[in-house]
């Protein structure tokens, strides 16, 4: 049996009807309630053995199957949308005789960009709104750049209330242009346009075909929904399984379980398994329900090996000859969804498919505007901003671009601290330089050279507010150390924004930047096997702890110099807080800048109840008692 024919019967099998999953974009006002409304309402009468299923369904969407009053619905439609705030995305059911349909029913406002995002993302075709009175907008365009960005390549433009324009050829001809030369703009790739002229209110063009407008010789929507191949035939390209688990299926053999992206898999198949490139052949394909010759796309399988090679989780099977890239660095487009800003050089968590990696974007090439497409220059992304950024992983990862496959050229970022998803984002390219530039290993190591030295490096790592004593105790700490015959280097915040990071300032971007360099060059320092004295008001945890996974465990002791801010501020060694408070310095630590204190930094150093001498000796003891001098 052909792929293909295997994938009919297996839709059969699911009732028969492939699925269509769209989304509408356009608001109350252009009549997308109205047209959703006569969707589910004109598909519900020709409705038959979905009819139970429908019902049963009927409490998601407050219908009652073929009893839908339409004006009732619609109503219901728009007060949802109404208390908009409260939806994120609804999902809709309907079919009708030919097909099952999922609609993406999202907010159309800007603040709702992510919304419609995430909503577009699963979804293979877009109906694009527009009031034929007005034309296209504001929001048409940002809703065919939002659609456009997350890879749906099938636009309806529906046209509607073409009763209030007489029904008039030319005015929707003007539309359907504009709405062209827009789209052709907007990606590489371009997506196909299929415009309507539709009366969503008197059902014109939308399920039946209008007797108002004889010049107009296409699909109805429903039509056009019914019979538009979109499902661009998954199981023809290259086959793909993101592994989800290892297993061992019946305690004896060793199995990996995922469902395919795409392609199809036969018992006896070369496979390649990636990032690694390890190869072998597939010897037996376990489901559910017994074992299979064959498994195409969107089948969950088990698959065994001939040989035991080293997979895990988030890895990719591939055929050999068509495998998919390995890379740790790519051109993406990110749509930011955090509250909290972007920022270039912070690390976030990374998600593609199963695949687990630490990101962090490396440069913000440029934002883009969502109602013009226009490219602007920006140095952090704000909710419901999009941009093309480059990021960097700490490990290579198995990719395909997002153009070719959204399940593994897609990809989320999770705020490392509060655990929320602050961003998606679609892969483009990988790029070179990451496969080209390797850790060279050197014979003389960070051990051997601290060893010379006779200690053990490590960062000791100064943070607190600008005023509560960092220096002073590093200096002290140095002097010490420097009198028992330790190797040292003090990095300083007032010192190295004169030299490095001398193109920096205080916003919450670049003190990232700041603390990423200073971080890099720390690590540097310890290689070379220096007690590296580090001291900045290094605000953020987020970089923090990027610093301190940048080396060993146990090489990064984070001491907090907790002096509080009244005390900091009465002190005011360099006159800095009188002139923040002053309005004359913005951005100011403590005043009108956020500082994150330590949770479970290694030393506290409380200087309100210990002078900076005593603390330098504390500190000194640390040291003795980790093993890094003694
Ligand atoms: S950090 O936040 O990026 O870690 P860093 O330690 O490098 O700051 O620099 C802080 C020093 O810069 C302060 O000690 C102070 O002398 C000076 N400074 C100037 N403007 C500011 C500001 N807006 N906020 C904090 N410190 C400032």
């Amino acid at each position: 049996m052909s792929v293909m024919a295997q994938a009919a019967d297996r839709s059969d099998a699911h009732g028969g009807k492939s699925l269509l999953r769209f989304i509408t974009c356009g608001s109350v006002d252009d009549g997308k309630s109205t047209l959703i409304g006569r969707l589910l309402h004109d598909s519900a009468l020709v409705l038959e053995d979905q009819m139970a299923r429908l019902e049963a369904d009927s409490a998601k969407f407050g219908t009652q199957g073929a009893d839908i009053d339409f004006a009732l619905l619609v109503d219901g439609l728009a007060a949802e949308r109404e208390q908009g705030i409260t939806i994120d995305v609804a999902w809709r059911y309907f079919a009708t005789a030919r097909r099952k349909f999922i609609v993406a029913d999202t907010p159309g406002h800007e603040q709702y960009t992510r919304n419609m995002a995430t909503g577009a993302s699963t979804t293979e075709l877009a109906v694009l709104l527009v009031d034929a009175r007005k034309g296209m907008t504001t929001q048409t365009r940002r809703h065919a750049t939002i659609v456009s960005l997350m890879g749906v390549r099938h636009l309806v433009l529906a046209v509607n209330k073409m009763d209030l324009v007489d029904f008039d050829e030319a005015r929707f001809r003007e539309i359907e242009a504009d709405f062209s030369d827009f789209v052709a703009r907007l990606a590489d790739d371009k997506a196909a346009v299929t415009s309507i002229p539709i009366s969503a209110l008197k059902g014109d063009n939308v399920t039946t075909a209008s007797e108002h407008m004889p010049w107009y010789d296409g699909p109805t929507v429903v039509a056009h929904l019914e019979t538009i191949d979109v499902a661009s035939d998954r199981a023809g390209e290259p086959f793909r399984l993101p592994v989800q688990l290892a297993v061992r299926p019946d305690q004896s053999f060793r199995g990996f379980a995922g469902q395919l992206s795409s392609g199809s898999v036969a018992a006896g198949d070369a496979v390649a398994v990636l990032p690694s490139g390890r190869k072998s052949v597939v010897k037996s394909i376990v489901t559910m329900d017994g074992e299979l010759e064959t498994a195409v796309a969107g089948q969950s399988v088990t698959l065994t090996l001939e040989d035991e090679i080293d997979v895990a989780r988030g890895d990719v099977f591939c055929p050999p000859d068509v495998p998919a890239g390995v890379a740790n660095q790519f051109e993406v487009t990110l749509i930011w969804m955090g509250d909290e800003p972007m920022l270039p050089g912070r690390p976030y968590a990374f998600k593609l498919a199963s695949a687990n990696a630490r990101a962090t974007i490396t440069s913000l090439k440029h934002a883009i505007n969502v109602n013009t497409g226009e490219k602007l220059a920006a140095s952090k992304l704000e909710l419901n901003e999009i941009a093309t950024c480059n990021i960097s992983l700490d490990r290579r990862i198995a990719f395909d671009a997002y153009s070719d496959n959204r399940d593994i050229g897609g990809f989320i970022l999770i705020d490392r601290l509060t655990n929320h998803t602050v961003g998606a984002g679609m892969i483009h390219f990988a790029l070179r330089r990451s496969s080209n530039i390797q850790w060279q290993s050197l014979d003389v190591d960070k051990r051997a050279r601290a060893a010379m030295k006779d200690q053990r490096s490590a960062i000791l790592w100064f943070t607190g507010l600008s005023g509560a004593g960092k220096s002073t105790i590093a200096n002290l700490v140095e002097k010490k150390l420097a009198a028992m015959g330790k190797h040292t280097y003090t990095l300083d915040g007032d010192n190295v924004r004169h030299g490095l990071n001398r193109d920096l300032g205080f916003t919450d971007a670049d003190r990232v930047e700041n603390i990423r360099r200073i971080g890099e060059v720390a690590r540097l320092m310890i290689d070379a096997g220096l007690i590296t004295l580090v001291s900045f008001i290094s605000p953020f945890r987020s970089e923090r702890r990027l610093a301190r996974e940048l080396v060993g465990e146990g090489e990064f002791i984070e001491i907090h110099v907790d002096t509080p801010l009244e005390v900091a501020e009465s002190r005011d060694v360099k006159g800095l807080y009188k002139k923040a408070r002053a309005g004359e310095i913005k951005n100011f630590t403590g005043i009108d800048s956020p500082y994150e204190p330590p949770q479970n930094p290694e030393i506290r150093v409380d200087t309100a109840a210990m002078s900076a001498e005593d603390a330098a000796d504390e500190i000194i003891e640390h040291l003795v008692r980790a093993g890094i001098i003694d």
